[in-house]
């Protein structure tokens, strides 16, 4: 508790600092960048508790995996705890208010208005701008002469619009290790770094406000004039102006609408208040934190470049894609990757075509995998651990759905040539993604709608081997897949077949498919008593109540697809917490 007596004899040393000068660091300039310094060690102290609490969760969830290998009921593990299924309940699933969190808010099918956090994430971002404003007035005496007061804050805000670049910039890279480390994924960073964003933007216009008020007040407007002439200034209001563009084209519907463009100028927009902030910093002690952020950029962008190079470049050659039209407007792309991959449910990957979209990069779930041994006759003997890396090839297959950008092109493309078939050279970079295990649970659901059953045929696959090996908890899979029609079974047929040929795969995995617009009941028909087929929407909680009551061991439920259906799911999830033991995982394909 050192802080308490440094933050009085610092108050001291705040009161008496003068607080008019544009230029130079002055006692109270560095008092501020000790506050500074402490709100990114608090920030750390928050994260070391997650990193705790997600070390936890992950231990008793290992220890609940090798338990259940050989046990067929796992009673111990069916019962909540009443403390944690409540704060799972009303704190951890719950979203704001009464049950909506993914699904958007839309004007219109095209306008998206965006998504409202979960209460935790509410807890968090209160916490954050809590944090923020305490710092931006800490210390600061009132009554005081405004001069002294505005002063303050003007220097105040600055610094810590500037310190928050650090994390801002941290929570935006797609190797953010926090990612791996907490277990939280790349949207809730992406939610974090909008809220950073925002309080930045907000400190930013404190700081110009404080200095053109105090200024005008004391030297009066001339001296304002007078005073844009100076690099000093210039410099800022230029940074200041490119932090507005910023906040104003990124709201979700303009960013959801033309996200390319978006990013273009989003990156644009950063390098240019980076570089003039750079400048306007260039006598105080705060131009660290700048550093720092640009640092975090460079890296998060440099490795992005090794792993492209490293996973495109092998002694075979490059990636290729073979993209496939598939009925019901989706593709398969099976790329054949340049160097092995080690395959793991719950990965995802960007994928670049320069034929199509140059160097931009999308998002795809890594959906299925195929290896193949070459044979070695044109090499020779295997004798180097890289010989036997190089002597197998992977194939890593996806289904895309046709959206309005990028996938539309490589669409019509495909769709130009005879059999909807097209090679083409492809960048990948990746894996990325939590890699969530749901080894450790006897009872598994599996909800996907539409194109998010990419996410879940890898763990389908994965749990129905591991139980066979005898190396998984899983003891009820059951799959529960939302289409609009039957067409879309196409997607994933040949996978689907090898999945449900596999051995021991009735005793496991139930599959229930739910054709929301059937052109003719004849289409519904269920072709086993483990592979059902119905006509309309699932009542979520009624499947959910069904497993509850043959539930063996702890339950997960995953959930990839639309908001609505996540929302709906995360519901049901929330009711029964108190029932037994229910854990609900989220997957969506948007940010
Ligand atoms: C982790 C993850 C996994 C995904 N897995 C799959 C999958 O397996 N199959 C599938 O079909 N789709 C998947 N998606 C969605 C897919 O990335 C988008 O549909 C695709 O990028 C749309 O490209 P477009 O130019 O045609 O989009 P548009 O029609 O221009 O936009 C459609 C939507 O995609 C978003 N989007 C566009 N470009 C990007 C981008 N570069 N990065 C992030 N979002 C973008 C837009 O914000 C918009 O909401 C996944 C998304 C994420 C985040
Ligand atoms: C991998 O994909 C290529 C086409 O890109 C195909 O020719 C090959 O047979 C595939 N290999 C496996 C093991 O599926």
């Amino acid at each position: 508790m050192k802080v308490i007596p440094l933050l009085v004899a610092a108050f001291g040393t705040v009161a008496a600092a003068k607080g008019g000068k544009d230029e130079g660091p002055a006692p109270s300039d560095i008092f501020d960048d000790k506050l500074a310094r402490y709100s990114l060690l608090g920030g750390g102290c928050v994260l070391a508790f997650f990193l705790i609490w997600h070390a936890v969760l992950r231990f008793m969830g290992h220890i609940r995996h090798l338990t259940n290998l050989n046990n067929d009921t796992q009673r111990y593990f069916i019962p909540a705890h009443p403390f944690i299924a409540w704060f799972k309940k009303s704190i951890v699933y719950a979203p704001l208010f009464r049950k909506r969190h993914n699904r958007e808010f839309k004007l219109s099918s095209a306008v998206n208005m965006g998504t409202l956090p979960t209460r935790f994430q509410t807890l968090l971002l209160v916490g954050i701008i809590a944090t923020n404003v305490t710092l931006c007035c800490i210390t600061i005496p009132f009554p005081a002469p405004e001069k002294t007061v505005l002063g303050l804050i003007r220097n105040r805000s600055g610094t810590m619009a500037t310190v928050n670049l650090v994390p801002l910039v941290i929570m935006a890279g797609r190797n953010n290790p926090l990612i791996k480390l907490l277990g939280v994924s790349f949207d809730t960073w992406n939610l974090l770094h909008r809220w950073f964003a925002r309080i930045v933007v907000l400190e930013t216009l404190t700081h110009v406000l404080a200095w053109m008020i105090n200024k005008v007040h004391n030297e009066g407007w001339e001296a304002v004039t007078t005073s844009f002439a100076g690099q000093f200034i210039q410099t800022g209001l230029i940074a200041t102006v490119a932090f507005v563009i910023l906040a104003v084209h990124s709201p979700s519907a303009i960013r959801h609408a033309f996200y390319e463009t978006f990013l273009h100028i989003h990156i644009a927009m950063v390098a240019v208040s980076f570089g003039f902030l750079w400048v306007h910093l260039k006598k105080y002690p705060q131009r660290r934190f700048l550093l720092a952020a640009i640092v975090a950029w460079a890296v998060d962008r440099g490795l992005r470049f090794v792993l492209i190079a490293w996973r495109n470049f092998g002694s075979n050659g490059g990636t290729s894609a073979l993209v496939e039209v598939l009925p019901g407007e989706a593709m398969r792309i099976t790329l054949r990757m340049a160097r092995p991959w080690t395959f793991k449910p719950g990965q995802h990957l960007y994928l670049y075509i320069p034929a199509v979209g140059f160097w931009m990069s999308h998002p795809f779930t890594a959906a299925w995998s195929d290896s193949e041994e070459l044979a070695n006759g044109e090499k020779g003997l295997v004798t180097t651990q890289q010989d036997v890396s190089d002597s197998r090839k992977e194939n890593i297959s996806l289904i895309v759905r046709r959206r309005t950008g990028f996938t539309n092109k490589l669409y019509e493309k495909a769709n130009e040539r005879i059999g909807g078939r097209l090679s083409l050279n492809a960048f990948v970079e990746g894996p990325y993604g939590l890699e969530e295990s749901l080894d450790s649970y006897g009872t598994v659901m599996l909800f996907a709608a539409g194109v998010g059953i990419t996410h879940h045929v890898p763990y389908a696959r994965h749990l129905v081997e591991g139980y066979a090996a005898g190396t998984v908890a899983a003891r009820r899979v059951t799959l529960v897949w939302i289409i609009q029609a039957p067409e879309h079974l196409e997607w994933i047929r040949p996978w689907m077949t090898t999945i449900l040929s596999m051995e021991r795969r009735r005793e496991v995995l139930r599959i229930m498919l739910f054709i929301t617009r059937p052109r003719n009941t004849k289409e519904i028909h269920s072709p086993s008593a483990t592979v059902q087929m119905f006509p309309g929407k699932p009542n979520i909680q009624t499947l959910i109540d069904g497993e509850i009551e043959k539930q063996i061991g702890a339950m997960g439920v995953l959930v990839c697809g639309t908001g609505s259906l996540a929302d709906d799911v995360r519901g049901a999830c929330r009711k029964r917490q108190y029932s037994s033991s229910l854990d609900f995982v989220e997957e969506s394909f948007t940010w």
